[in-house]
Order: structure tokens, then C-alpha cells, then sequence
């Protein structure tokens, strides 16, 4: 098959990330999709054992804050896309090891920049030919806005005012790309969603983390009095939505994404411990009595929730899946891949690309 366009996907291996893999690998054989991860705690290429054999998609184990490595691929790929979403996530790392996060979210993020502006300067036009207009796709949080009070929603329009490290890095980063939009002509857009959650999320975000210690009969750790409210979207919609702003948004563009599902922590920590209990046939309260109210997280958001009003009415975009489904979807695959989540607690899949790829890296 004529390949069409190259996308590099940074952050490929990571939990978002292979979602968008496998969505554009599978719906797109025309594409050759290069996924492009330094294979962190957070990168795993087990994550997308099912389709790494397909003849349009392609490996690169590279630090994205390594000039030299991102130029190679540049100039050996002759991209005209990138979707980027490699970066260090968790905001409890970041408040520990704030400067990771400037590492990777800023300056790797710069670096992806550098090399998208000078191949697609001085007129950005498509290195694989006429019809095909190049495009940096960073996909970002909805953190980068703060916090909500009782009322209200985060939009577009919604000023950048970061708490943690991480949202202050993601808030940096995306400057950054509005910068080489508005200074360069570079052909960005950016996207900010709302908490993901699904297969593949690495157990020490919320529902991960609660699913594997409840499985393990382990506290489950509530920060604060439990009331900070978080917005919850399928991760496979999220997919979805990425596609949509990749091939339909328009440049200089943001996009907010969500799918109007609030919750506050302690009520979605009891549904999740009503659900296990119904799938690991417990008795009923089982879940719930490991409950453990903890220290609360510093400079902790009381409240997420996101318009995704206006990616819906310009795109036509919204998740396929309500929140029940989702959620028990997330649980069945957690019950169904015992393996997947020993080896990422157990820090074990480090070894994996050693393992697959015979120590050539
Ligand atoms: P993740 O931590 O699961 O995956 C991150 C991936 O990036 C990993 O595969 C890791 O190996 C890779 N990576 C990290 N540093 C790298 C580097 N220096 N060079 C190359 N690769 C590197 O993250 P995620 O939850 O899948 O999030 C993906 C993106 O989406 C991030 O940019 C995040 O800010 C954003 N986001 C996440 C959520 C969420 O709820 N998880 C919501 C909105 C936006
Ligand atoms: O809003 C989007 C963001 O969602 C993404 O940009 C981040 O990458 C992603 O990690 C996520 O950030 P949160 O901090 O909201 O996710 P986390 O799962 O860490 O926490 C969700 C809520 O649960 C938050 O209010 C903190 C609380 N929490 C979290 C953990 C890990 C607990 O009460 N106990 C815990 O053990």
C-alpha cells in the first residue's frame, strides 16, 4: 500500500498514547505511524503487543530531549505530523521531582518544535507531497486552567493559571506551541482534556491504583476530605477525539475535551468498591472498608470539569460510552490482564524491550 503521510507519535508506549497508536495504525494503512518513546516507568511495549507487528507502524526508542536523535528522526521519517503527547503525567512525581518535568513537557517539547519548524520552513508545505498540509498536534490538560469553584466550566477562553509542576510544565509547554504558531507560522493545535481512564493507565493514578490494591487488599488511600472533583472520560474516546482535532481542527486552534462527567473523589472511590465487590463476588462493604482518608496532596485542585461544547459543535465529536460502561469495561480488563498489571507493579516489563529486542537499543 502507497503510504500517504507519516505521523510521528511521541509517547506511543504510554497509556494514552498506545490507545492513539492502535486507533491510528488500524484505521489508517495508508499512514505509517512511528511511535516515538523513551520507554519510561510509564512506556511499555506490551501495551501494544497486538498491533506492533502491522507493516505501517515502526518503533523508535528516542529521548525527545536528545537534539541529536530528534533531528535523525526528522530527517529519516520526513514527517508531516506529529501528535505529541510523550511527557512525565503524574502530578504527585511532580510535586517530588519538579525539574523531570520541565525536562521532558518543556524542553522536549521545544525540541519537537525546533525540528517540525525546520522541515516544514519557510512555507509549511507537506514533505510527502500537495493535499497533505503538515500539522503539530500537542495534546495537553485541562490542569493548565486551575481550579473550579462549586460552578462553572473550564473553556477555551479559560485563563492558564497552574497549581502543580505538572500543570505548570504542560502550561509552559503549551506557550510553546502557540509561540511557534504565532512567531514562526508553525501549524499547530492543541487540545486540553479532562482525567482519562481505561485500560493500559499505569496503577498509580485513581482508578488503577484503587482497582490493584483493592485486588490486593491494600488501603486505598483518599487524599483530603475526599471531596476534590475530577472530570472522567474514556480513554478510548479520548482517542477518538484526537483523531477528529488531528485531521479536522483548525490551526492556532484549542480544542477542550470532555465528556461532562464529574465526580468527586470519594463518591467514584465507593461506585469503583461496589463494583469490584459485584465482580469478585465479596461480600457487600468489602471494598469500601479499606477506605483510608490520607494526607491531603499539596496544592491539590478542589475542582476539574469541562465545556466540550465547542469540539462537539465544530467537529461533531463525543464519547461513544457513559461512565457506568466505561468504568466496568475498565475493571473487565483489569480482571482479564493479571499479567499486564504484575509486571508493571512489579517494575518488571523495564526489562521488556531488552527482552523483545535483544538488548539492541
Ligand atoms: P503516560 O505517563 O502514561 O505516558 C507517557 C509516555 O511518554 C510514556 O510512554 C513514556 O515512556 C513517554 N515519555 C516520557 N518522557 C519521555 C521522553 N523524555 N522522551 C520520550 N518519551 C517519553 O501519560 P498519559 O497519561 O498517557 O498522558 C499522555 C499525554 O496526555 C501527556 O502529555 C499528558 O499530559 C496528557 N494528558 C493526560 C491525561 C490523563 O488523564 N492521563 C489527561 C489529559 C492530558
Ligand atoms: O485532568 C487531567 C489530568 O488527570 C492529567 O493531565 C494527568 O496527567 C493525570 O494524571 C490526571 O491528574 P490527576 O491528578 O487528576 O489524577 P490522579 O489519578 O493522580 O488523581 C485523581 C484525583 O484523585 C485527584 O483529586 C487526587 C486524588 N487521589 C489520587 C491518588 C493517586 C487520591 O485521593 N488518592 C490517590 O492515591
Amino acid at each position: 500500500m502507497t503510504t500517504t503521510r507519516t505521523i510521528l507519535i511521541t509517547g506511543g508506549a504510554g497509556f494514552i498514547g498506545s490507545h492513539v497508536v492502535r486507533l491510528f495504525v488500524t484505521k489508517y494503512p495508508q499512514y505509517r505511524i512511528v511511535n516515538v518513546d523513551a520507554l519510561t516507568y510509564a512506556g511499555n511495549l506490551e501495551n501494544l503487543s497486538d498491533i506492533d507487528d502491522r507493516p505501517n507502524y515502526v518503533f523508535e526508542k528516542v529521548n525527545i530531549l536528545d537534539t541529536a536523535e530528534v533531528k535523525r528522526l526528522f530527517d529519516q521519517y520526513q514527517p508531516d505530523g506529529v501528535i505529541h503527547l510523550a511527557a512525565e503525567s503524574h502530578v504527585d512525581r511532580s510535586i517530588h521531582s519538579p525539574l523531570d518535568f520541565v525536562y521532558t513537557n518543556v524542553i522536549g517539547t521545544v525540541n519537537l518544535l525546533n525540528e517540525a519548524k525546520r522541515l516544514w520552513s519557510p512555507h509549511p508545505a507537506s514533505p510527502q507531497g500537495e493535499g497533505v498540509s503538515p500539522r503539530f498536534y500537542h495534546v495537553s490538560t485541562d490542569e493548565v486552567y486551575g481550579a473550579l469553584g462549586e460552578t462553572g466550566f473550564f473553556t477555551e477562553e479559560t485563563k492558564y493559571d497552574p497549581h502543580s509542576p505538572y500543570s505548570a510544565s504542560k502550561a509552559s509547554s503549551d506557550h510553546f506551541v502557540r509561540a511557534y504558531h504565532d512567531t514562526y507560522g508553525l501549524p499547530v493545535v492543541i487540545s486540553n482534556c479532562s482525567n482519562n481512564y481505561g485500560p493500559f493507565h499505569f496503577p498509580e493514578k485513581l482508578i488503577p491504583l484503587f482497582i490493584n490494591n483493592i485486588l490486593e487488599k491494600k488501603p486505598l488511600p483518599v487524599y483530603g476530605d475526599g471531596l476534590y472533583t475530577r472530570d472522567w472520560l474514556f480513554v478510548k474516546d479520548h482517542a477518538t477525539a484526537i483523531d477528529k482535532v488531528f485531521h479536522e481542527g483548525k490551526n492556532g486552534m484549542t480544542y477542550n475535551i470532555g465528556g461532562f462527567n464529574e465526580w468527586k473523589n470519594i463518591d467514584l472511590v465507593k461506585l469503583l468498591c461496589k463494583l469490584m465487590d459485584e465482580k469478585l463476588g465479596n461480600a457487600p462493604g468489602t471494598s469500601d472498608a479499606l477506605i483510608t482518608y490520607v494526607k491531603d496532596r499539596p496544592g491539590h485542585d478542589r475542582r476539574y470539569a469541562i465545556d466540550a461544547g465547542k469540539i462537539n459543535r465544530e467537529l461533531g465529536w463525543k464519547p461513544s460510552v457513559t461512565f457506568e460502561e466505561g468504568l466496568a469495561l475498565t475493571i473487565d480488563w483489569y480482571l482479564a490482564n493479571a499479567v499486564w498489571l504484575r509486571n508493571v507493579t512489579s517494575g518488571e516489563y523495564q526489562g521488556y524491550y531488552d527482552r523483545q529486542y535483544g538488548g539492541v537499543v
